[in-house]
């Protein structure tokens, strides 16, 4: 067995209510996976080789539940639009050069890469209706050891004729996509209708079968602003709510189901997502750019909901996952401030735990130092000014506000360290 012990300040977050904060400490992993931590190391480690990371802080690596692959290229162009504008003037263009496979692995190779620099390892990422580019990014997360689910869009209505599918066209490439990465290990396959106003009745039942069929989940945009809520209702008259056009299509019962923003969920949506214990993803910088409203974190967790954070890259502007923790506690202020009927202020610890262990959970065990998960890890360093001191706690929480790449001072996937 493979034995690798790692000394530094150790922080995680089993609860949203709780930080383990381990100080001066060691952690050991056994072939890539957490053993314990102890502030001494027990006899029969004697010999074992031990990386020495100071006072440097070691937490876990952040998964970003709701990324955009192809609008990479288009991060920070056209925040001065809301969905419907953004859509139409900026990503529905920008997607269709996905057809273009020297376009796409230029694209895909330089967001993998950043958000491994940033310390995402684990990723639910949305590529677009283009099934050779979608392969790409599939391989290109699996050669570099990520954890991911990875959806081909699908949009067979409402959408450009230069990125739209017939239905029969989007049911038979998903199909082929699905059954060439069937029984893959670390990243795996996802349906991903873009959201109801792109997809028909008979392409989302369709996606229903073969979600049974090849055992997958089902990641898309739900209850995202007003606009779509509204559209989605309308083009989906005999339906109650946005979640049950994808519980009666029978897209949540065979994987994951990870839904982002969920701004405005009705009652009936949280009442399915609680059902089949889907997963709400929080993407602050999004729905600052494009999306009018902030999603009721605080109110949905406390009615245990799980949710988690995401980029939403390029609704988002950057693939820092860090720096969405501290937005969701920034937004949640507000949220408490302008309604406070609707939701309350939340902690750093309870965000860092939606970012990490809560996100981690769809992937298996990662985000998370307890006994059993994985060493996917990060060492982060210069958090602190030379002339004053502060708790590991508050190194975290400033990482999160201020830091970036150049704070990360190592990367571990599965107990290997990244080059
Ligand atoms: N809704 C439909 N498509 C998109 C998209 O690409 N980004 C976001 N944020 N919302 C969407
Ligand atoms: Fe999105």
């Amino acid at each position: 067995m493979a034995v690798k012990i790692y000394h530094g300040d150790i922080l995680f977050t089993p609860a949203a209510d709780r930080m383990e904060i381990h100080e001066n400490s060691y952690i050991i992993v056994e072939d890539g996976v957490v053993s314990q931590i102890c502030e001494k190391i027990p006899e029969t480690y004697n010999g074992v080789e031990v990386v020495d990371y100071g006072d440097k802080l070691i937490i876990p690596a952040f998964s970003d539940l709701h990324v955009h692959g192809a609008q990479y290229v288009q991060r920070g162009i056209g925040m001065d639009c809301l969905l419907s504008d953004w859509l139409n003037h900026y990503t529905f263009p920008q997607e269709s050069r996905f057809q273009s496979m020297e376009y796409a692995k230029n694209c895909y190779d330089a967001f993998v890469d950043e958000m491994i620099l940033h310390g995402t390892f684990h990723a639910n990422v949305f590529a677009t209706i283009h099934r050779d580019a979608t392969n790409y990014l599939f391989d290109k997360m699996e050669e570099k050891g990520m954890y991911g689910y990875v959806g081909k869009v699908n949009m067979d209505c409402n959408s450009p004729e230069f990125l739209i599918e017939t239905t029969e066209e989007s049911l038979n490439e998903t199909e082929k996509y699905l059954a060439a990465h069937e029984g893959s290990k670390k990243v795996k396959t996802i349906l991903a209708p873009r959201f109801a106003p792109t997809c028909s009745e008979k392409l989302i039942t369709g996606l229903g079968k073969l979600a049974e069929k090849y055992h997958c989940g089902v990641h898309t945009h739900l209850v995202e602003s007003i606009w779509e809520a509204q559209e989605a209702l309308k083009l989906f008259p005999g339906y109650g709510s946005d979640a049950e056009i994808y519980e009666r299509a029978g897209l949540m019962d065979h994987g994951p189901s990870i839904f982002a923003h969920v701004i405005f969920p009705s009652e009936e949506d949280k009442r399915i997502m609680k059902k089949h214990g889907s997963i709400s993803v929080h993407c602050p910088d999004a729905t600052v750019n494009i999306i009018a409203g902030i999603m009721p974190l605080q109110q949905m967790a406390s009615e245990d909901l799980k949710i988690a954070i995401g980029s939403d890259l390029a609704g988002g502007h950057g693939l820092a996952i860090y720096r969405q923790v501290a937005r969701a506690v920034q937004l949640s202020k507000l949220k408490e401030f302008y309604e406070p009927n609707e939701s309350k202020t939340i902690t750093i610890t309870q965000a860092f735990y939606h970012a990490t262990k809560e996100a981690g959970s769809v992937f298996g065990k990662v985000g998370s130092f307890e006994t059993g998960y994985a060493f996917n890890a990060l060492v982060i360093d210069n958090m602190e000014d030379q002339w004053t001191k502060i708790s590991a706690q508050e190194k975290l929480e400033r990482f999160c506000y201020t830091g970036d790449d150049r704070n990360i001072r190592a990367r571990y996937i599965d107990g290997e360290l990244l080059k």
